[in-house]
């Protein structure tokens, strides 16, 4: 089959490279045009007469293509996703196919596909999974849109997921629904993948702990060898830490910050929503919050709070905005007993 694909970053040019080696003709177009050459090299076509380098624009990819035209787009979600959905709708026609692979919150796919179909096309929304190792293991696909759209792309579909096994002869994607429903299981299939890595992340924390607590030196990596044969949480995410840790059980070359991506923060909207309870999924995300502060006001204000009204002990800043620490300047906030404390000389808790 015929498709072009925009967007070749980490996902679009492995997925460009799999649907080639599989037969498919993928005329590629991306931002960047040095990539293009990669992609040419990695089996995908740019439209006879182009030159990769000078004006080659979405335009062309799409009216160098047969109807029924099949146009993937590959970006980020929000903004650029929009731009370049517009992009190639503006010269597609009806009955074509325009695919958002990317990671879109289900409410902007509903809105996309209300503008796409009036104008006669068929919008498919393609949850995607599988990172860097989709182009060797395959993607699985959970697809939302019309049946005529579905019918139109199960062959490339089909070509991008992992191949069929005894246990599951149907192949790993599925049509979920209408329009958005392929990025609403993808965002729940995202929102449960942050609670697992953090279950991992604090066992693995535990265990590392237990050092100090309990003269325990745990081998980390060979827990996660051990783990990942025949436990109960053996996992590809588990074989994933145990490649992370594998040459330094310390991770010393990262930092302890994590990113979120919206699919998460979506997931607990919904919850939301829905009256679902979602206390795991909820926490994971907030603790990737906590990991991108070099320090936690609130928990500045729950230390001065505990100091306050049970004078409690607080670890001293090791510098203020005066230069002094607030015990050395007694004119700093929350450095004067408080009327209950001087009151009364036990500590209460509140
Ligand atoms: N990485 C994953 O594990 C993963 C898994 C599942 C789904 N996804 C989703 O797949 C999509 C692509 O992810 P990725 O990991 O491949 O991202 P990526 O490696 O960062 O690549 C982003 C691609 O989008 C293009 N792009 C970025 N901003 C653009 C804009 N404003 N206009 C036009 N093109 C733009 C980039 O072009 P340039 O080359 O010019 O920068 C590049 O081709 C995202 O929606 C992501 O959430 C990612």
């Amino acid at each position: 089959m015929e498709m072009g694909l925009i967007g070749l970053g980490r996902m679009g040019m492995n997925m460009g490279t799999r649907l080639s080696q599989r037969g498919h003709r993928i005329v590629a177009w991306n931002r960047t045009r040095a990539k293009l050459d990669e992609a040419m090299e990695l089996g995908m076509v740019i439209p006879e007469g182009q030159d990769a380098d000078r004006d080659y624009v979405i335009e062309d990819m799409v009216k160098s293509m047969q109807a029924p035209r099949v146009v993937w787009v590959m970006v980020p979600a929000g903004q650029p996703t929009d731009d370049m959905l517009d992009a190639a709708a503006a010269h597609m026609s009806p009955g074509d196919v325009l695919i958002d692979g990317g990671n879109s919150y289900f409410k902007d796919t509903q809105r996309r596909s209300h503008k796409y179909s009036g104008q006669g096309l068929h919008f498919m929304d393609a949850g995607t999974s599988g990172g860097i190792w989709g182009l060797k293991v395959g993607y699985c696909l959970m697809v939302g849109g019309p049946d005529e759209g579905f019918r139109i792309i199960e062959p490339l579909i089909r070509d991008l997921a992992p191949e069929p096994s005894e246990r599951y002869p149907e192949g790993g994607y599925k049509h979920v629904g209408p329009s958005g429903a392929g990025h609403f299981v993808k965002m729940v299939h995202n929102g449960i993948e942050y609670g697992l890595m953090q279950a991992y992340a604090e066992g693995f924390e535990i265990l590392r702990a237990a050092d100090k607590t309990y003269n325990y030196d745990f081998d980390l990596h060979g827990i996660t060898r051990l783990w990942n044969q025949g436990s109960v949480v053996r996992s590809w995410l588990l074989e994933l830490a145990e490649d992370a840790m594998e040459h330094d059980q310390n991770l010393s070359g990262i930092q302890d910050y994590v990113e979120d991506s919206g699919e998460g923060r979506w997931t607990v909207l919904t919850s939301i929503e829905e009256d679902v309870p979602a206390p795991i999924i909820t926490l994971s995300l907030q603790a990737r919050f906590r990991s991108r502060q070099a320090e936690s006001y609130g928990a500045k204000v729950l230390a001065a709070l505990r100091k306050e009204f049970g004078g409690h002990a607080v670890k001293v800043a090791e510098s203020t905005e005066s230069g002094k620490s607030p015990i050395e300047n007694p004119k700093a906030p929350g450095t004067q007993p408080s009327p209950s404390v001087a009151k009364t000389d036990k500590p209460i808790e509140g």
